[in-house]
C-alpha cells in the first residue's frame, strides 16, 4: 500500500465511522438494534402511530384511543340504530354505573344503618322508658275507637306493607343474608315468589292506601293542639304527662302523611318499574324543581328514567319501614292497651281520655246530648 492510498484510506474510515454513529444517533431504539422485516418495510398512509394522542397504528375506528372520543362516548354521544329504542345507537350508557355503585355502596349501607338504627333506638327507648301503661288503669268500659270498615283498610294496608317491605328486602340484601343461610335453591324459588308477589300485593297496598285517606284525612288536618303536643314531646318521655289530643295526635298525623305521602310515590316508581320505559316521572319533576333552584338533569334517557325510578322508590321504601317499625312498637308492645283499637275496634275510656282527651270529651258531650235526645252515643255512664 502507497503512502498516497494509506492517508486515503485513513480519510474514508473516518468519514465511515462519523457517518455510522449520524445514523445509529437517528433511528428510533428499536430499529437501531436490527429491523425486523415487517418494521423495514414502508409503513402505509394512515398506520402511523401517534403515542402523544393515543392512537394505535390502524385506519379503522376501532384501533383509535383517542380520549377525547371515549369521553363523548361515554357522556352519551351515539350513532343510529336501526332499532326503534331510541336510545339504541348509544355506545356506553355510563349513567348506569353510577346507579349500580349508588346501589351497591351507599344505598345498601346507609338502608342497613337506618334499619339496624331504628330497632336499636327502639330497643334502647324500651329499656329507659318500659312500657306506656294507662296510668289510671283500665276502667273496664270501653269506647268504639274505630269501625269494622276502618279496621279492614288498616289492616289491608298494613299486610300487604309488610309483605312488600319483606320482599323488596329481599330484593336489596337477600343474597347477602339469605343466600348463604338457603342455599341457592331455596333462595332461588323464595325470591321467584317473592318477586310475583311484590308485583301483585302493590295493588292490595293501592287500595288499603285509599281506603285509609278517605276515611281519616279530616281527622289528620293539622290543629292548633298538634303545636302543644309536639311541644311535650307528646308526652312520650315523661311519665304523668299528657298532652291533649284530638282523634289523631300530632304524631299519628305525621305518620300519616308520611304514609300517604309517601305511598303515592311508591306507587307511582313501583308501576313504571313494573311496566320499563313506559311512564317517565323524572325528567317532568325535575323541570318542575328546577324552579325552585334545583339543577336538576331533564334530558333524560329511556335507561335513566328507570334508573332514577329505581333509586327513588328504593330510598322512600327503607325511610317508610324505618317509620313503621317505630309505629309497629307503639301500636303493639310499647303502649297498653293501644292494639285494642285495631285488634276489636275498642278501647278502655282510660287510654282513651289519657292519649285522645278532646277526642274523648267530644264524644261524651255528643252522648250527653244524645242521651238528652233519647239516642245512644259512643261512651258509656260510669
Ligand atoms: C303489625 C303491624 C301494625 C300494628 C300492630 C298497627 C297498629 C295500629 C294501631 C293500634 C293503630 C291505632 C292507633 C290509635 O288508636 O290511635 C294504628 C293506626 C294506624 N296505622 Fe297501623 N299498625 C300496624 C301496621 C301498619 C302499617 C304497616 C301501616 C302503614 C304502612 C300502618 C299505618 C297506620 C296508620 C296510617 C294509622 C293511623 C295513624 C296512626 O295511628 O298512627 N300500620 N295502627
Amino acid at each position: 500500500m502507497t503512502q498516497g492510498n494509506y492517508r486515503w484510506n485513513k480519510v474514508a474510515g473516518t468519514l465511515f465511522v462519523f457517518l455510522s454513529i449520524f445514523l445509529l444517533s437517528n433511528l428510533e431504539p428499536g430499529l437501531a438494534l436490527g429491523p425486523t422485516s415487517a418494521q423495514a418495510q414502508e409503513t402505509p398512509p394512515g398506520l402511523e402511530s401517534n403515542p402523544t394522542d393515543g392512537s394505535v397504528p390502524g385506519s379503522s375506528r376501532g384501533t383509535d384511543s383517542n380520549g377525547i372520543i371515549w369521553e363523548a362516548i361515554r357522556n352519551g354521544a351515539g350513532g343510529t340504530a336501526s332499532t326503534r329504542d331510541p336510545s339504541g345507537g348509544r355506545l356506553i350508557q355510563a349513567e348506569g354505573e353510577t346507579w349500580r355503585l349508588f346501589r351497591s355502596g351507599p344505598l345498601m349501607k346507609y338502608s342497613a344503618w337506618a334499619l339496624l338504627g331504628i330497632v336499636a333506638l327502639l330497643a334502647l327507648f324500651y329499656l329507659l322508658r318500659g312500657r306506656i301503661r294507662i296510668e289510671s288503669g283500665k276502667s273496664g268500659n270501653t269506647v268504639t275507637r274505630f269501625k269494622l270498615i276502618e279496621r279492614v283498610g288498616h289492616w289491608t294496608l298494613a299486610v300487604s306493607f309488610i309483605v312488600l317491605a319483606l320482599t323488596g328486602l329481599n330484593v336489596l340484601y337477600g343474597r347477602y343474608v339469605l343466600l348463604p343461610i338457603l342455599g341457592p335453591e331455596a333462595f332461588g324459588t323464595i325470591s321467584t315468589w317473592g318477586k310475583i308477589s311484590h308485583n301483585y300485593v302493590g295493588f292490595a297496598f293501592m287500595a288499603g292506601l285509599i281506603m285509609i285517606f278517605v276515611m281519616w284525612v279530616l281527622h289528620n288536618l293539622p290543629s292548633k293542639t298538634d303545636i302543644g303536643w309536639l311541644m311535650r314531646g307528646g308526652g312520650l318521655f315523661v311519665k304523668h304527662s299528657h298532652p291533649p289530643a284530638k282523634k289523631f295526635n300530632a304524631g299519628q298525623k305525621l305518620i300519616f302523611w308520611a304514609v300517604i305521602l309517601i305511598g303515592i310515590s311508591l306507587s307511582l316508581t313501583g308501576i313504571s318499574l313494573m311496566f320499563p320505559f313506559e311512564i317517565a316521572l323524572f325528567a317532568k319533576t325535575f323541570a318542575f324543581l328546577n324552579f325552585f333552584g334545583f339543577d336538576l338533569p331533564t334530558n333524560l334517557s329511556a335507561v335513566q328514567e328507570m334508573q332514577f325510578s329505581q333509586g327513588w322508590h328504593a330510598i322512600q321504601a327503607v325511610f317508610l319501614i324505618v317509620v313503621v317499625v317505630a309505629h309497629i312498637y307503639i301500636g303493639s308492645v310499647g303502649m297498653e292497651g293501644a292494639f285494642d283499637a285495631m285488634g276489636t275496634g275498642e278501647v278502655d275510656v282510660n287510654w282513651a281520655r289519657e292519649h285522645h282527651s278532646i277526642w274523648t270529651e267530644e264524644l261524651e258531650n255528643a252522648d250527653k246530648a244524645g242521651k238528652q235526645s233519647g239516642e245512644a252515643a259512643g261512651v258509656p255512664a260510669e
